[in-house]
């Protein structure tokens, strides 16, 4: 396998980033694409997805936005079959829990026919420091329709090196894993250990989910995005997905990283720098 490049779908994104850096310490060929690379890859133009494929042996595959948008079956039907004409031998979905498109997602991979992996991921910490929550804490203040639904969130560091084992020891083929954090959290505890962390007062308020697509809705943000964010924090965010599960222990021998873990890393990158500055502003 070393001689394919491995194809990485989401070449910035959280996870694929993350992927890519670790496939080329370890000597792997990689192609990593999204929209801005040459070939590239738009999941919204399928016309784009053979220049991709050709000539590598796996893949790692990120759908845009999410697979609980109504489209991502089909569009991942297509994906598979593209691919499986195109030769490639295996690939590893990302995938999220407790979401019905994702598991029909799921299904299409695992009747492809060629070998595949699932890593059905938790929230991950990184939507706190790479992602949309980003703002509301360097704002001092993150605003969510939430509530006090607890979430075993996940480091993507942690997925990246199950989503790594599974592209590189054949041990692990054929089999889904469904990673999760240590510990079921609500967003009221996360941002109390990132303000103590940080030493900085940094709060969470909790809104009714009428109230918070309404804002986006003045802010602008288009229809889809409503679509899914409400999807997300009702359906998905009901509670169903508390449970802690061994998806990292199972895949790589050791416990996943802790909330407080990920806190100190993210505080050593700099990335909350700001909200330190303005208790001195
Ligand atoms: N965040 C979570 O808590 C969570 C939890 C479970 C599962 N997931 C799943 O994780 C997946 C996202 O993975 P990620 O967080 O690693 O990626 P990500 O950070 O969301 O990836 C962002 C990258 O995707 C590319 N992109 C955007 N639209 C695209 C399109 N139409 N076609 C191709 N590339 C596109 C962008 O690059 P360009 O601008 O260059 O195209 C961007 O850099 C989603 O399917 C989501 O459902 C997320």
């Amino acid at each position: 396998m070393k001689q394919s490049p491995i194809l990485i779908i989401g070449k910035n994104g959280k996870t694929g980033a993350r992927v890519n850096e670790r496939l080329k310490a370890l000597g792997y060929a990689t192609r990593p694409v999204s929209r801005s690379t040459n070939p590239s890859f738009d999941w919204e133009n399928p016309a784009t997805w053979q220049s991709a494929l050709n000539g590598t042996g796996a893949a790692y595959v990120t759908y845009q936005p999410d697979l609980a948008v109504p489209n991502a079956e089909s569009a991942i039907k297509e994906f598979v079959r593209v691919a499986v004409d195109t030769g490639l031998q295996h690939i590893v979905l990302l995938s999220g829990r407790g979401e019905e498109g994702a598991q029909r997602a799921e299904e299409v991979l695992k009747a492809s026919g060629i070998s595949w992996n699932i890593v059905r991921a938790s929230w991950f910490y990184q939507n706190f420091s790479e992602s949309f929550m980003l703002e509301g804490i360097l704002a001092g203040e993150l605003v969510l329709p939430a509530g006090d639904t607890v979430e075993p969130f996940v480091d993507a560091d942690d997925i990246a090196d199950v989503v790594v084992a599974t592209l590189t020891e054949p041990g692990h083929r054929n089999r889904l894993y469904e990673v999760t954090g240590p510990r079921a959290l609500t967003f009221a505890q996360c941002i109390k250990e990132i303000s103590d962390a940080l030493g900085r007062p940094v709060t969470y308020t909790g809104i009714p989910v009428d109230a918070y697509i309404s804002a986006l809705r003045e802010e602008g943000a288009p229809e889809d995005l409503q679509w899914l964010l409400r999807e997300l924090f009702t359906v998905v965010f009901d509670g169903r997905n508390r449970n802690v599960m061994s998806g990292v222990k199972e895949a790589l021998g050791r416990p996943p990283t802790d909330f407080k873990t990920y806190v100190q890393k993210a505080i050593e990158s700099g990335v909350w720098a700001a909200v330190r500055q303005k208790e001195f502003a």
